[in-house]
């Protein structure tokens, strides 16, 4: 029994049991992706171990939300290896969290968070309750709204619900299969910056407190910095991962993107990075990077 998080420890099958401690929970090796014929990244290697905290960064367009499509299975790897638990993406979403690229709420949706949450775990069984399921469910959405620091506003129709009280219940709905690894496509886009570091904060803690693997899509990563183990950085064409001391440096940008790139740090320790090309032309323009 997990400690922190109260998974159960899950009989291990025989050919799990001898497979290394270390074995990553996620895993890339000189992936690659191409969507309507043209290659957005390739090269990108990254290994992701239990309770590490990874941004994916890079302008946009360059195909950030497509690494996390990569990862969940929706869409093949056009080169490489990628592993998600052991297995190929898509065999056990159920042991995945996902929360997608923002929507919003319209002001006028009656639903209730607690619903938003619960709707998580019946995501299965389109919300047909199955027999002697209902008072667990029922603790774990508590439990769990509980941990994102919810429970004040659930019961309120998330329409209602400001962005980041709807951030919080829709992170609640992604771990609330207790997921081993937790996909977060820019979870702080259109929160405020109080808002980013509380959430950015919480996702930290739910990382490496609770063991989960948390690749998070971001636009800013200077929200998230000091929770980071390890960032990717994409461009056109390549990739670099690493620590963010090795990578958000002048010169590793500057050769990824094959452009001048500057990173300026401010004297209350932001990241400040100038000259990183925006979306990449879809229309040729192609320059190689590194
Ligand atoms: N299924 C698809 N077919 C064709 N092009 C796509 C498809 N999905 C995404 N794209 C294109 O791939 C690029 C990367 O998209 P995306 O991964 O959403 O970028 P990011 O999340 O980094 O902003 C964009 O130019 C987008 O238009
Ligand atoms: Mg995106």
């Amino acid at each position: 029994m997990n400690p922190i998080t109260g998974t159960p420890a899950k009989p291990t099958a025989p050919a799990q049991q001898t497979a290394e401690p270390s074995q990553p929970v996620l895993e890339l090796r000189d992936a690659a992706v191409r969507v309507g014929g043209r290659t957005l990244w390739s090269g990108v290697d990254l290994q992701v171990q239990a309770g590490e905290f990874v941004a994916v960064l890079g302008p946009n367009g360059v195909g950030k939300s497509t690494m996390v499509k990569v990862l969940l299975g929706v869409l093949p790897a056009a080169a490489g290896e990628v592993r998600v638990l052991g297995e190929r993406p898509g065999q056990v979403n159920q042991r995945v969290g996902y929360l997608p690229q923002r929507r919003n709420f319209d002001a006028g949706l009656r639903i209730r968070g607690l619903d938003v949450v619960r709707l998580g775990l019946d995501g299965d069984h389109w919300g047909i309750p199955l027999p002697g399921r209902g008072r667990r469910d029922r603790e774990r959405v508590a439990e769990v709204v509980d941990l994102v620091g919810a429970s004040a506003y659930a019961h309120r129709p998330i329409g209602q619900c400001s962005g980041g009280e709807q951030q919080r219940l829709l992170i609640a709905q992604a771990l609330v299969r207790r997921p081993e690894v937790l996909l977060l496509d820019e979870p702080l886009d259109s929160l405020d910056l109080p808002n980013q570091s509380a959430v950015a904060a919480l996702i930290g803690r739910i990382c490496h407190q609770q063991g989960v693997a948390v690749v998070m899509v971001a636009h800013d990563v200077n929200p998230i910095l000091h929770h980071l183990d390890r960032v990717v950085y994409l461009a056109e064409g390549g990739a670099v991962a690493g620590t963010p001391a090795e990578v958000i440096t002048s010169e590793t940008l500057t050769r990824l993107y094959g452009t001048p790139v500057e990173v300026l740090r401010t004297s209350d320790g932001r990241l400040v990075v100038v000259g990183q090309p925006e979306a990449p032309s879809t229309h040729g323009g192609h320059h190689a990077a590194g």
